[in-house]
Parts: C-alpha cells; sequence; structure tokens
C-alpha cells in the first residue's frame, strides 16, 4: 500500500519547472559567473535584489534575500525579540514558534477566527499596556489553517499598528498562489512598509529547493538583518538567485503560477468533496489558494486517537496541537493538499476517515 502524505507542504514534484531552471541555472553562471561565484553582498544577488525592490516599490536596499524565507524570519528574530515579547497567530506555523521558543523569547499568542486574526484580542493587550518588539502574522491562506485576514481587518490592524507604533512581521508566502476570488492589499501596501515588515519567496511559486526567500524591511532593519546574514555565511547561496532572476527575467514566472494554481485548485476541490462525502460531520476550511486546509474531527473524536490508526491506514497528517504554544488543536488537524494528486487525495481521505471511524469505535 502507498502512503499517500498530507503532512507537509510541499508542491507537486510535476510542478517544478526542472527543464527552464535548469536552463536559467545555466545562463546565469555563463552569464554572471564571477559575480555569482564568488562571495558577494550579504543581502543576496544585486539583480534580484532591484526586481524585487521595483516590484515592492522600495529601494533595493531595503530588499535582503535569504536562503528561504524562514532563515529571514530567524534572522528578524535574533535583532528583535530581545527587545519585547512576540506575539503570533494561535495556531501558526510551527517552525517559527520553534524557533522563538529555542531562542527563550517570550510568546504571547493571539486567536484567530474565521475572519483570520482576533484584531479586538490585539487591540486590549496593546490598551493594557503590552509592548510587543513584533508581531508575526500570515495574513493569506494561512499555515495551518488556510484563513485569510478580511479586508476590514486588514485596515484595521495596520490602523493599530501605526498608533501604537507596532512592528507587524507579514509573512506571504502564498498569496500569490490564489486560484479563486479577487485579491486582497497585503498589510505592507496599506501600511506603506513603515510599520511592516514583508516576507514571501519563491519556494511555492517557482520551487523550495532553490531556497530564495527575501524581506523587505524599513532601512535600519535592514542593515541589522544584513549583519546577521553576513555573521551566519557571509553570503547567501547566490547562484540560486541568479538563476530566479533569469527565471524571472525570461517572463517564465506569470506561466508557471498559472499552472501551479490550476494544480492547486483541482487537489483542493477534490479533497473539500471527499471531505463532504466520507466526514460529512467534520468541520473544515475551504481556502481559495495556498497550500493548507484546517480540519476539525466532529464531536467526541481527538486527534490523537486517530494519528497511529492514520499512519496504520497508510495516511499521514500534522495534528493540530503541533501550531499552538500550549493548550489548542487537540481536536483539529491540518492537511496540505499541494503535494498528491486528486485521485490519490481520494484514497488518502477515504482512509482518514476510516481511521476516524476506528477511533470511535474503540472509544466507545
Ligand atoms: C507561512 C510560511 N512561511 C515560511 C515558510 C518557509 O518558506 P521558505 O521555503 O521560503 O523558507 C513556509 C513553508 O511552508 C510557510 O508556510
Amino acid at each position: 500500500m502507498k502512503a499517500i502524505s498530507f503532512a507537509r507542504g510541499i508542491p507537486a514534484p510535476e510542478s517544478l519547472p526542472r527543464a527552464d531552471l535548469a536552463d536559467c541555472a545555466r545562463a546565469a553562471i555563463e552569464r554572471d559567473g564571477s559575480t555569482v561565484l564568488n562571495y558577494g553582498p550579504a543581502g543576496g544577488y544585486g539583480p534580484l535584489r532591484e526586481w524585487l525592490a521595483a516590484r515592492h516599490r522600495v529601494g533595493p536596499e531595503r530588499v535582503v534575500l535569504t536562503n528561504g524565507s524562514l532563515q529571514g524570519f530567524l534572522f528578524l528574530a535574533r535583532c528583535l525579540a530581545r527587545r519585547g515579547p512576540v506575539l503570533v497567530e494561535a495556531p501558526t506555523y510551527d517552525r517559527p514558534l520553534r524557533l522563538l521558543e529555542a531562542m527563550g523569547a517570550e510568546v504571547v499568542t493571539l486567536p484567530l477566527d474565521d475572519e483570520g486574526l482576533d484584531v479586538n484580542s490585539l487591540e486590549l493587550l496593546l490598551r493594557q499596556g503590552l509592548r510587543p518588539s513584533f508581531l508575526y502574522t500570515i495574513p493569506t491562506f494561512q499555515n495551518p489553517s488556510g484563513k485569510t485576514l478580511s479586508k476590514a481587518r486588514r485596515r484595521r490592524l495596520v490602523r493599530l499598528a501605526r498608533r501604537y507604533d507596532l512592528l507587524l512581521v507579514e509573512d506571504d508566502p502564498y498569496g500569490l498562489v490564489r486560484f479563486e476570488g479577487t485579491g486582497l492589499p497585503t498589510l505592507f501596501e496599506l501600511d506603506g512598509g513603515a510599520n511592516v515588515v514583508y516576507g514571501s519567496s519563491f519556494s511555492k511559486t517557482v520551487a523550495p529547493g532553490l531556497r530564495v526567500g527575501y524581506l523587505v524591511l524599513p532601512n535600519g532593519l535592514a542593515s541589522e538583518v544584513e549583519a546577521e546574514a553576513s555573521s551566519t555565511y557571509i553570503t547567501p547561496a547566490l547562484i540560486p538567485q541568479a538563476t530566479t532572476y533569469e527565471y524571472l527575467h525570461r517572463g517564465l514566472f506569470e506561466g508557471n503560477l498559472a499552472r501551479i494554481r490550476d494544480a492547486l485548485q483541482a487537489r483542493r476541490d477534490a479533497m473539500v468533496a471527499t471531505l463532504a462525502r466520507e466526514l460529512p460531520d467534520a468541520r473544515w476550511t475551504a481556502p481559495k489558494g495556498g497550500y493548507f486546509l484546517w480540519l476539525e474531527l466532529p464531536e467526541g473524536f481527538r486527534t490523537a486517537d486517530v494519528v497511529s490508526r492514520a499512519q496504520a491506514a497508510g495516511v499521514r497528517f500534522v495534528p493540530g496541537s503541533d501550531f499552538f504554544l500550549g493548550r489548542g488543536g487537540e481536536c483539529a488537524l491540518r492537511l496540505a493538499y499541494s503535494l498528491a494528486p486528486p485521485a490519490e487525495i481520494d484514497e488518502g481521505v477515504t482512509r482518514l476517515a476510516a481511521a476516524v471511524g476506528c477511533s470511535l469505535r474503540s472509544a466507545a
């Protein structure tokens, strides 16, 4: 029996543009080998910084390229977390949570509801005098919940950030992989960039193996993050950055994005349809983009009782509790629909539903 994984946010292998990237890598080295085969600036490959700077309407000195955006988050957190508590969403992407824990940061959580981050809870904390070093938020197709912050809340959040001089760290790897509905302005766009650090990467839009991520930062902070980068690796990997630049420069990005969006939509549709058929009493988000769906088990079921049965049945996922700091998510799980093709998604969700059914029988 082939194991089916809904565990990690990995793109489908067939969506990786292998031939084009091979060609771009060769061209990048041939064209600019003396730069990309040497040490270079800690902030990354100049032409890609300039390309991104133009896209985000800032100067290139405000763009710092890192080996994946998670590394950008780590550098930023190293610069900021000692200045005060860090606010995060509950649930949130587990890796930043673990990085913050490992560096001994004080972490304060804010709840999400169907419209995304509960801005009222944030306002209350700020009014009570909490002065966080920053708020880490994933407003669009959040990992793990698949939720998206509404436009009204985006505006309110940006206003609050201004009023309380709160730095927002907007992690946005999924904003461009929207396959339904109209796009929303980013916090960075609404704010103009004074109170928002924007982070994204080419992991979900081109290929994660490139390890090309970036931050757009206020000037002073950009220098601090660059200093962190310099003391960590001197220069980030320039060949993938130059390869990515070549890919963009050749105009291949948009067509690839369209293919990725179509593939994700077919997978999301398959997952939602199978859930409706096999687990009609559960609740789930049906995101209009991104990689993940959040499943709340039917009343009376606990994820911990399902995990090993699901594994034995050949289906994997991440338990909801992994995305919380303390309690939370005990009856939920994250399903990534990005990797498996639709037919396997159908089979995997059917196996999952059977594992849930067994856990009821043994609990009864
Ligand atoms: C919200 C979020 N941020 C960052 C990352 C990491 O991206 P990168 O590959 O650019 O390090 C991920 C990967 O799953 C993610 O879901």
